[in-house]
């Protein structure tokens, strides 16, 4: 590749990614950055790992990780090599050669983007900033961010022309936290730069580490390539969540039908109802897309309505419990309800935008007494109460009304739950036994 390279900041910056002499700085050690900068330091890079999180730096140069994709092992394997430490202090932040910034992407209330964290990464970097150096954005946000937001805050008064001194590109992460089979370093990396060189530096640090990688022409391309998934997931959700409500007016079980029709080899992909949505990534995502749009004067449909009926879900599966129990003579109001899992998804110890957090809030502002289980998340806060996860015991099952299940953590049993509870509605087809207890979503 170098051998077609005139621009001697690229030459250069390529032969030190080769040789494993370019430093690299992941900003932000959450559920994508931790692992990425593993990746980089297994591959045998000097990694710093920056956060303004003090109390997070301080447990992971401890060894102890806070995600679930990296083991404390794995975290204490690259501290001890001398690849990787963490830092909360920005003068660390000079003379590196590489910066991906991986820091939160939140919507505001108002469901507009809040992009103030990649504001904040960006102005630590600024200072820093010299010929040579790559910046990678690899939080999700809405098209253009790159090449307008922060080509423009790196370029102004640095005297430094993006793509010809320095590098910019965006390179989504598309990692699917607790997935065994897929992880930050074999899901195929897409990336854009904001102009030829920026996406050749890209491409060559990334293929340093990961195991393919997919150019495209800029990134803006990158950035709706992100926003595409994630829309195509909340919209195919919502769409079964409605044929989910479908079904139980005509009496017919949806799983059966979601089963039966993804027997087709071609053509449909199954996805499965639930509770609602959760995850700080598919419930908010598809809201960047809309509201860039809605900027240039497009007003897209299938996003409103798809988040219509998912943020619908959780004061469903309410009605369909107050129906369970009106069924055996109970009224929410008092009835006593255990909730299985209050992680918005199986086997992960995440609750941010978890349906389960609304379907708890939603009962007990009808009057139902809710405790719930889940032994990846020790509390939850919901609306200014602190709800603290009860033992899975004897005791608690015989306490239950009726069981909710929001989440199919592995590690429920259910052959031993069952026996000991009156009536469960479950929400995700987790139980998987015949049982007239058991009532599906
Ligand atoms: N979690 C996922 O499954 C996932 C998957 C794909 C993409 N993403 C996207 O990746 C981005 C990061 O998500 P995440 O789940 O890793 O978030 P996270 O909340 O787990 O981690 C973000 C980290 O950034 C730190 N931080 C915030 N502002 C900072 C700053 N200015 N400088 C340094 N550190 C800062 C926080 O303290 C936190 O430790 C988001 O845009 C998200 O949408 C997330």
């Amino acid at each position: 590749m170098s051998q077609h390279i005139t621009n001697k900041f690229l030459k250069n910056a390529l032969t030190r990614y080769a040789n494993r002499e370019a430093r690299v700085v992941i900003i932000g050690l959450g559920y994508v950055g931790l692992p990425l900068a593993v990746e980089f330091a297994h591959a045998g890079f000097s990694v710093l790992g920056l956060d303004v999180a003090k109390a997070r730096v301080d447990s992971i140069n401890l060894g102890h990780s806070p995600v679930v994709d990296i083991s404390d092992a794995a975290l204490r394997a690259v501290i001890s090599s001398g690849y990787f430490r963490a830092s909360v202090d920005l003068t660390d932040l000079a003379g590196m050669d590489a910066f991906v910034i991986c820091v939160p992407t939140p919507l505001r209330k108002t469901k507009e983007p809040d992009i103030s964290f990649v504001i904040s990464a960006t102005e630590f970097i600024r200072p820093h900033l010299k010929a040579g150096q790559l910046i990678v954005l690899e939080s999700t946000t809405y098209p253009g961010t790159t090449d307008e937001l922060i080509l423009g805050m790196l370029e102004a008064g640095s005297g430094l022309k993006a793509d010809r001194d320095f590098f910019l590109a965006f390179s989504p992460e598309r990692v699917d936290p607790g997935n065994s089979t897929f992880s930050t370093r074999n899901i195929t990396k897409v990336v854009g730069g904001i102009g030829e060189n920026s996406t050749k530096a890209a491409v060559a640090l990334y293929s340093q580490v990961l195991d393919k990688i997919h150019a495209v022409s800029s990134a803006r391309v990158a950035e709706t390539a992100k926003l595409l998934e994630n829309t195509f997931r909340a919209v195919n959700i919502g769409l079964v969540n409605e044929i989910a409500q479908l079904c139980h007016e005509l009496n017919i079980d949806v799983w059966e039908v979601v089963n039966a029709a993804a027997t087709k080899p071609f053509g449909f992909m199954p996805f499965y109802p639930g509770p609602g949505i959760g995850g700080h990534c598919i419930p908010l995502d598809p809201h960047y897309l809309a509201w860039r749009a809605r900027l240039s004067g497009f007003e897209p449909r299938f996003i409103a309505l798809a988040d219509q009926v998912n943020s619908n879900m959780p004061r469903y599966v309410v009605s369909r419990v107050a129906d369970l129990l009106n069924d055996v003579e109970k009224s929410l109001k008092g009835s006593h309800i255990l909730v299985f899992g209050v992680a918005y998804k199986a086997n992960i110890d995440d609750s941010r935008e978890s349906p389960a957090l609304e379907v708890i809030h939603f009962l007990t502002e009808r009057g139902a007494i809710v405790r719930y289980v889940d032994s990846y998340i020790a509390s939850v806060k919901i609306n200014e109460e602190l709800f603290s996860a009860v033992p899975l015991d004897d005791a608690v099952l015989a306490w239950a009304d009726v069981g909710v299940v929001l989440t199919s953590h592995s590690d429920f049993d259910w052959i031993k739950i069952l026996p000991a509870m009156k009536l469960v509605f479950d929400t995700r087809n987790a139980i998987k036994l015949e049982s007239t207890k058991v009532v599906k979503l």
